[in-house]
């Protein structure tokens, strides 16, 4: 039977894009069930829904109040039955209720080496900016459980790479979001059929 998947994004969805050509090309025995997403019209649904995938609206500002909303994404997740819950440039937090009802069932992507230039106010090329500004000499990105803080559950698998003298934020961004292709899928089809894409001595951890 297959694994059954589910994706959380808000923006343009190059990493479920490249999560869901992965699992496709190399045949693996997943599907993706869901996107869920908090936009009424980002990049990300046209790409799943080219390839099929259902898409639940979850936006606050539909619901009476935060409970409503809170029940309504429990009520399709209770729906979908996921094995695993991808977060792919999902910029609202999960709620709590949310988390504990799919304990480490849910892992978030993000574009740094966390625990460093992580939280709330950190997203997009602020990201970048903040490892330029501190004068990091790597950076990466992260594939980590999610638990009731941003960013901030247990650490999977990471990516490094070296930070250039002439880099710039929007260099790193592109430079760390390939590694982000190569990462999500990895941890993913690892975590739903316990096969791995590649060495997993090979990286960083
Ligand atoms: C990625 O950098 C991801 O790590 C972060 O948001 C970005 C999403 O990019 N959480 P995309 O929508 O997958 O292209």
């Amino acid at each position: 039977m297959n694994q059954r998947l589910v994706v959380f994004a808000s923006g343009s969805g190059s990493n479920v894009k490249a999560l869901l050509e992965t699992i496709t090309r190399q045949g693996y025995p997943i599907e993706c069930v869901g996107l869920c997403t908090d936009r009424l019209d980002s990049g990300v649904e046209i790409i799943v829904k080219e390839r099929g995938v259902p898409v639940f609206h979850l936006l606050r500002t539909h619901y009476d109040d935060y409970q409503a909303y809170v029940n309504a994404m429990t009520a399709v997740l209770e729906k979908l039955q996921p094995d695993l819950i991808v977060l792919a440039g999902y910029l609202k937090k999960i709620p709590d209720v949310v988390v504990q009802r799919w304990p480490r069932k849910i892992i978030n992507i993000h574009p740094s080496l966390l625990p460093k230039f992580g939280g709330k106010y950190y997203y997009g090329l602020r990201v970048h900016q903040a490892v330029l500004d501190a004068k990091e000499s790597e950076t990466g990105c992260t594939v980590h459980y999610v638990d009731e803080h941003y960013d901030h559950g247990d650490i999977i698998r990471q990516l490094r790479m070296a930070v250039h003298a002439d880099d710039t934020p929007e260099s790193l961004q592109q430079r760390v979001l390939s590694l982000e292709h190569q990462l999500l899928p990895e941890v993913t089809i690892q975590l739903l059929t316990d096969q791995l894409l590649t060495d997993p001595n090979h990286h960083g951890r």
